[in-house]
């Protein structure tokens, strides 16, 4: 007997066993699938330090959660294998062509990050960018990201989070919460991602707080580091 994603049933025991479905949204998939891929070199140039130093030495097979178009394609060697947990159609055409042209081996998994069709320490080396913010639920996606990867395996994240209490970039992340998740498919900027990976059962946790300058306002708090399993 297999599970809807086609695993065994030990791997989905401990696991929420309701499929978890991503709502892909026609004419906003689209927009988004432009949005970043028009805006990739403009947002990586922002958030270029923290990602050379937390996608170095990643090994030759990688799981991306979330890779969109494939903003984090420049950091892998040619002729990586990229499995790439995608559950939005939208972006899939602009993230094969981007794979293509940095000569990367493609796998993407129409799938959610909550309930990721990969064994338990089965990886080494999971990464993502922007993605935690717009999941449904983070705690489930880091929890699936601690149990697919092998003792010693590293996540490698670079994500925006919720501004300090009381300063004014919260007050406007708090204004345009509900625009700003409707324009970017339910992305929230009062996510306090730092407390879901710290409390995900990691052996070492290692976080960067940084701020980009973009008149994108509400997108403006960062942090960035490694997780190791
Ligand atoms: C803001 S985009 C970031 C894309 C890319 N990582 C980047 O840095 O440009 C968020 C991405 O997360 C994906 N996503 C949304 N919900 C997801 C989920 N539950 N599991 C995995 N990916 C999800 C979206 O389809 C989209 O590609």
């Amino acid at each position: 007997m297999s599970s809807r994603f086609g695993q065994p049933p030990e791997l989905s025991a401990a696991r929420n066993e309701v499929p978890e479905e991503f709502d892909a949204h026609a004419a906003r998939g689209r927009f988004n699938a432009a949005f970043f891929w028009f805006m990739g070199n403009y947002i990586n140039w922002h958030m270029r330090k923290s990602k050379t130093r937390i996608f170095a030495h990643l090994p030759s097979t990688v799981v991306e959660i979330g890779p969109g178009v494939g903003a984090n394609m420049r950091y892998l060697a040619p002729n990586s294998r990229l499995i790439a947990v995608e559950p939005n159609p939208h972006m899939h055409a602009r993230l094969r062509r981007a794979a293509r042209a940095a000569g990367v081996d493609l796998e993407i998994r129409d799938v959610v990050g909550e309930q990721i069709d990969l064994p338990d320490a089965s990886v080494d080396a999971v990464i993502s960018s922007l993605v935690l913010c717009s999941v449904r639920n983070p705690d489930l996606v880091v929890a699936e990201i601690r149990r697919i990867l092998r003792p010693g395996g590293r996540f490698s994240f670079a994500e925006h989070v919720a501004a300090k209490k009381g300063t004014l970039t919260r007050g406007v992340q708090r204004l345009l919460r509900r625009p700003w998740a409707w324009v970017f498919e339910g992305c929230s900027c009062e996510r306090e991602l730092e407390i879901a990976i710290e409390g995900a059962g990691f052996t070492a946790v290692d976080i960067d707080h940084y701020r980009i300058h973009s008149p994108f306002l509400p997108f403006n708090t960062h942090i960035a580091g490694t997780a190791v399993a």
